[in-house]
């Protein structure tokens, strides 16, 4: 039995513009943009729910409304589904409970710690997740469940990461690692520090935050007075550094598969890799990826 208080909510902060991918994200959200019938937001919703977690918290802005349009019932299109006997299975993903989708606005660009700061009062007094969509995980199971698994033995804060090239660091939040290989499946490293977007020199190490965080509401307290960081942003990541020896904080290495669909290429890689993984098409996919190749 577990004393620990679960984990009900997740934030995912959506309010960025997508500058990366102009003009395609001009009119629509970057986590519209599709892997294939999915949007990305979908993906990390569906990681949500597979944890457990079924509260989400959309922190958007303007210009985002279609990230909530596709999580609501669109009865005309159901309506006319319906009438010509098309099955309304496909639109399951996008089903949520009334009421457990809220959102909230972040009314200018200060940064990931000033966005997750903005769904305070949804978080309120519980432990939550965090979910940067543009990092896609596809696993087994998938990266959240991994991490709640963790929270459930060590509890505190956790962060999933994974290694990179000592060369890409500097794009990253970086971990200075204590103790490594413990807890569920080996996956756990103590945290002993934090740092932002540091020099490829300055790097503690070459493990970097990937993107889901289980947090507990005093980051909340700690952001409400977080200076700006690393680009002239409030971040999240200072923030977490100031917890660390307040509370437990480990790091959690994700057993399964990333891709960066902030990046260009990281977006057709994430493409590719699923359609090759998908039954409904990976033969066809893959007969094509060969015919391209030459
Ligand atoms: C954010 C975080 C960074 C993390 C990264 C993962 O950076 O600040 O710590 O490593 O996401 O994608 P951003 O990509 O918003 O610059």
């Amino acid at each position: 039995m577990s004393a620990r208080k679960p984990i009900r909510k997740a934030v995912f902060p959506v309010a960025g513009m997508g500058t990366r991918f102009l003009p395609a994200t001009k009119a629509i959200p970057k986590e519209m943009l599709p892997i294939i019938d999915r949007p990305l937001i979908q993906y990390a919703v569906d990681e949500a729910r597979e944890a457990g977690i079924d509260q989400l918290i959309f922190v958007t802005g303007r210009g985002k409304t279609a990230i909530v349009e596709h999580f609501d019932t669109a009865f005309e299109l159901e309506a006319t589904m319906t009438e010509r006997d098309k099955s309304l299975d496909v639109l399951e993903p996008t089903r949520i409970l009334p009421g457990n989708l809220v959102t909230v606005r972040q009314q200018v660009p200060l940064g990931l710690g000033h966005a997750i700061w903005c769904a305070r009062a949804i978080v309120g007094d519980e432990p939550f997740a965090i979910f940067l969509p543009d990092e896609l995980m596809i696993g087994q199971p998938g990266c959240m469940k991994q991490m709640v698994e963790a929270y459930n033995a060590v509890g505190g804060n956790l962060i999933s990461v994974l290694e990179v090239p000592e060369n890409e660091v500097s794009s990253y939040g970086v971990i200075d690692p204590g103790q490594r290989g413990f807890g569920p499946g080996g996956a756990l490293t103590e945290v002993r520090g934090l740092v932002e977007k540091p020099k490829r020199e300055d790097a503690p190490s070459n493990l970097i935050i990937s993107g889901r965080y289980i947090l507990q509401p005093e980051v909340m307290r700690v952001l409400e007075h977080q200076g700006k960081g690393a680009g002239g942003e409030i971040q999240l990541t200072d923030a977490m550094a100031q917890m660390i020896g307040q509370q437990p904080f480990h790091a959690v290495t994700f057993a399964g598969k990333r891709y960066d669909c902030g990046s260009k290429t990281g977006f057709v890689e994430a493409t590719l890799a699923i359609a090759l993984e998908r039954e409904d098409m990976r033969d066809e996919v893959r007969a094509m990826a060969l015919r391209l190749l030459g």
